[in-house]
This record gives structure tokens, sequence and C-alpha cells, in this order.
């Protein structure tokens, strides 16, 4: 960090310099202001010290990054923070010498060679951004044990980005050429429109390098947890089948008469969802998942032989008020398209949200409705749902994780912005439902905040079980193997 702070150090102090001197030559020709009238005038005697001055700037920059990197990837990280620093601090510092800039889309002449280049200054400010994120990310993680540099694609991406940028440059200086304008019209040039649509495609294109270098750093970072026990998850259906009482469907119903239609009507529709319909993974790629193992297709057909009872268990309780099961339905149908569609991994999260949301619903459901059969059966879901979700939450803790601190917070918000859309689906439709037996949307998202409040807190925790677990296994083979050796 010592080594990059002063990096920027040299960088801040060398911008100060270059402003100085570009403050001392606008003044010599008096153009504070780069865009005016005859912005390049001919002056004597000045040119030759400018031609060397820049070039002696590009030897400073790369010297001072060759002295901070140790390996040649990080002397190039090192001179591309440098240039970004300097060329950034060289636009803030001229602010108080000479006025200018006065706003970010001020326009600039960038360069001169081989025809002058014009852009808003927050053109060539972005690209130092991604200087500056490029050489800190390669000059910090590189070593001579493992290389970081981006791939051939992204330097593919990075060609055709600079190509497109100095085309944007240099239209008007092109133009003028093109048309068999002369070095006085180039000289006299003043640019009207500047190609930002161009210019982001460019820019998108010249971030490839830096997209790469911090999908590398992340994967790096990766924590590889041991494998998953799925004997323990086999062993946990195989028991779960046995013990379940079957609720006594014949039992007299004391409800008021007003609330079975609003009863009915939801039992209906979760019939189909927990369990009816196509009861599997359906994603388009759902077999990387379901035969990565012969257990783990064991695995996901004793899930969803579960979710099946569920349906089961919910016909029942349609049939013991009177109604008849229903085939397809809106929510049913978006349902399964998003499932279809989304991937299985995604799929898979889709599923443990909606497990969650059902949760918070089957616990209302008990509460409130005062039906003997109804709360045998909300209570039996209840206890599946419960094994369900933990096995998700030890699924998801074995799964190769980031344990940095960025990647881990926006998969959390993702989850509970995730979370929240799919239980206000649920609740839109099932919440009228409920109401008249007195539950309330309140005491329903206080739920779902339970719910996905606690399956996190059980995630990091099972987390961090399994990575000292890890620790410990490995603390004990280490000595055996230097024993042996
Ligand atoms: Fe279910
Ligand atoms: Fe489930």
């Amino acid at each position: 960090m010592s080594r990059w702070l002063v990096v920027v150090l040299y960088a801040l102090a060398m911008a100060w310099v270059e402003s100085a001197v570009v403050f001392y030559i606008r003044a010599i020709i008096h153009r504070l202001e780069p865009y005016q009238p005859n912005p390049l005038p001919i002056t004597g005697g000045l040119g030759f010290a400018e031609t060397v001055r820049e070039a002696a700037t590009l030897i400073m920059l790369v010297t001072v990054g060759w002295l901070a990197g140790r390996t040649w990837r990080s002397r190039i990280g090192y001179t591309l923070l440098a240039f970004g620093v300097w060329d950034i601090a060289y636009y803030i510092w001229l602010v108080p010498l000479t006025g200018w800039p006065h706003a970010l889309s001020d326009w600039d002449i960038l360069f001169l060679i081989p025809l002058p280049w014009w852009g808003p200054i927050w053109s060539p400010m972005s690209i130092a951004m991604l200087m500056i994120i490029f050489g800190s990310v390669v000059a910090r993680y590189d070593s001579e044990a493992t290389p970081l540099w981006p791939r051939r694609n992204s330097c593919v991406c990075l060609f055709a980005g600079v190509g497109i940028a100095l085309w944007v440059f240099m239209t008007d200086s092109l133009n003028v050429v093109m048309n068999g304008g002369g070095t006085q019209q180039l000289r006299d040039l003043l640019p009207t429109w500047f190609n930002w649509p161009w210019f982001s495609i460019a820019l998108g294109l010249m971030a490839a390098p830096v997209v790469d270098v911090l999908l590398q750093v992340a994967r790096r970072n990766r924590v590889a947890q041991p494998p998953f026990d799925f004997d323990r998850w086999l062993n946990h259906f195989e028991r779960n089948r046995e013990n379940r009482a079957e609720p006594d469907w014949q039992a007299p119903c004391h409800l008021p008469a007003n609330t079975i239609p609003p009863l009915l009507k939801t039992l209906t529709q979760f019939q189909l969802g927990d369990g009816g319909g196509p009861c599997s993974l359906i994603a388009f790629d759902a077999g990387r998942f379901r035969f990565s193992s012969i257990q783990s297709k064991r695995l996901v057909d004793a899930w969803f032989r579960e979710e099946a009872e569920h349906s089961r268990l919910l016909g029942r309780a349609v049939e013991r008020f009177g109604g008849r099961p229903i085939t397809n339905h809106w929510s049913f149908t978006a349902f399964c398209a998003v499932r279809r569609w989304g991937g299985v991994r995604f799929e898979l999260q889709v599923l443990l949200l909606t497990e969650i949301v059902s949760t918070a619903y089957y616990r209302v459901l008990h509460r409130h409705v005062k039906d003997a059969p109804v709360r045998d059966m909300a209570a039996l879901i209840l206890r599946d749902e419960g094994g369900h979700v933990a096995f998700h939450c030890d699924r998801l803790a074995h799964a190769v994780h980031s344990p940095n601190r960025i990647p881990n917070t926006l998969w959390k918000l993702q989850f509970w912005l995730s979370g929240f859309a799919a239980a206000s689906v649920l609740w839109i439709n099932h919440g009228p439902c409920l109401n008249p037996f007195g539950a309330s949307t309140t005491e329903f998202y206080r739920e779902v905040i339970r719910e996905i409040g606690g399956f996190i807190r059980r995630l990091a925790q099972r987390r961090e079980e399994l990575a000292s677990r890890h620790e410990k296994s490995e603390r004990v083979t280490v000595p055996a193997v230097e024993v042996s050796a």
C-alpha cells in the first residue's frame, strides 16, 4: 500500500509541474481556455522544447513504474497508475491556476500527433480512471508466483476500444484531411459535437481488461469448502418419510361459511404451486445439477417427492371444502417460466425463496385457520419445509464462494430484494384469502423478514463451521506428511 501511495504522490506532484508549464505556455499565447478561435497559434521557439518535454514526461512515468514494480506486469501496472493519476490531477490543478476547466464537458486538445485530438475533458479522465483501477489491481495482486494479466480476448477488446476512441478523438481532423484541408485548417479546427455513443462503446471495450483482472482476483480469493455430505440429507429425507400422521380429513369443520370460499381459493392455488405441475427441476440446464452424480439425482428426487406429497395433502384439503384441483394459474405459469429460462442456479434460488416465503405463509395459516386437519397439514408441511431450507443452507455453505465483503454484501442484497419480490407476489394472491381469518400484511412480512434474516445468519454460521473444520483437518495432515518425508 505504501508503494502505491508513493507512486500516487509522485504522479500528483508531476501533474502540478505539467499544469504549471501549460499555464505558462497558455499565458504566453493568451489562450488560458483551449476552445476559442485560432486555438493553435504559431509561436516560435517553443515547439522543440515542448516535444522533448512530453517525451520526458512519458519517460518519467515509465521509470517510476519500473522502480516501483517487481515483475514486468506490475511495472506496467504502476506506470498506468501514475499515468492515470497524473492525467486527472493535471485538470484538477489547472482550475486554481487558470480558472479552467469550468465543467467536465469543456473541450480540450488532448494530443497533436499525428493530427489534433479533441474531446471533452471527461473522456480522457474516464480512460485515466480505467488506468488507475487496472494499474492498482495488477500492481497489488501480480507476483512471480501468481501472475495477473488480462487474457487474450480482453486484450483484443482493448485494442478495438483504443482504435475506436482514437477515431472519435480525431474524427473532425480526419474529415479536414479527407476534404483536402491543409495545416492551417487543422489548426483552426473547433469541433462542435463529440461522438459520445461511439466513445461509450470504446470505453466499454477498454474496460474489458479491467473487468477481466478483477474477476481473476475475485476467483483467486474464493474459498473451496469440503465436499457436500449427500448421505446425511438422503438419510434425512428417508427418516422424514416415516412418522407422517395423516390429518383427520373427516373431522367436523367449524369454520364460518363465509371463510370457506377464500380458503378454498388459496389452498387450490397452493395445491398447484407447492409440488403440483412439473414436480422436478425444470431449468433448461437442470441436468447440470441433477445429473452431476447419482447421489445428486437421488437427493433431488427425494426433495421433490416431498413436494409432491405437499400437493397431495393440499388436494385433500381442497376436497374437504368441496373444491376441485386446478391445472393452471397465471402465477404458476410465470413461476415455471422464470425457473425454466433462468438456468438451474437461478431456479434453485427461486425454489429456496419460494420455500422461505411459503414457510411464512403456512405459519400464518396455521396460526389463524382454526380447522384441525388444515392446521395438522400446515404443521406437517412446515416441518418438511424446515428441512428443505436447511438442506439449501448446507448446499450453499458447501459451494465455492468468495469471502470478500463486497461480493458477499451484493449477494445478500439481491437475496433480500428477490425474497421481498417473491413474498409480495405470494401475498398479492393469497393475502386477501387469509385476511378474513384475521391474518395481517404486517404479520406476514414480519415472518418473511425473520425467515430470510435467519437463513442468511445460519448460512454464515455453517460456512464458518465448515471452514474451521477444514482448517483443523489440514493442520492434522501437514505434520503427518513431514514425518513420512
Ligand atoms: Fe413444499
Ligand atoms: Fe419445499
